[in-house]
């Protein structure tokens, strides 16, 4: 089993950025925590950041020529305003989980709109960074079925 665990903009400055809504521990760290969870399920992982829409995009669309499993995705505050990320979620028809640390639906209005919540099998929100081993175990085990 291989998958993209995808990051959308700003999201490199964690542990940095806003840490009373995002925490303090860094990027890097998720990055490695995240690492840690997949090798201990036996799952290939691919941990990718991108400020900008366009890559996030061509990372969605090598998911799929890649052959890859499934996604888990932040798309951070494009989750509130890209078509395109969620046009190329639906392309690929791969199955997606979206994970946000924060809770945007208990924060302002413009973060309760998500263009990918009616794509993906699930959404995590409101966990802090282990919501990301949390949409993993999700993936892994739809992925498993
Ligand atoms: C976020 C929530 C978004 O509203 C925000 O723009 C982010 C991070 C989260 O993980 O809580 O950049 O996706």
């Amino acid at each position: 089993m291989k998958i993209l665990v995808l990051n959308g903009p700003n999201l490199n400055m964690l542990g940095i950025r806003e840490p009373a809504i995002y925490g303090r521990t860094s990027y890097a760290d998720i990055e490695k925590a995240i690492k840690e969870k997949c090798a201990a399920l036996g799952v290939d992982c691919e941990v990718v950041q991108s400020n900008h829409e366009g890559t996030l995009v061509d990372e969605i669309q090598r998911a799929y020529h890649e052959r890859f499993d499934g996604i888990v995705i932040n798309p951070a505050a494009y989750t509130h305003t890209s078509v395109a990320i969620a046009d190329a979620i639906k392309a690929v028809s791969l199955p997606t989980v979206e994970i946000h640390l924060s809770d945007p639906d208990t924060r302002e209005a413009f973060r309760h709109v998500s263009y990918i919540r009616p794509l993906v099998i699930d959404t995590v929100k409101g966990e802090g960074w282990q919501g990301y081993l949390h949409a993993i175990d999700i993936l892994y085990a739809h992925i498993s079925k």
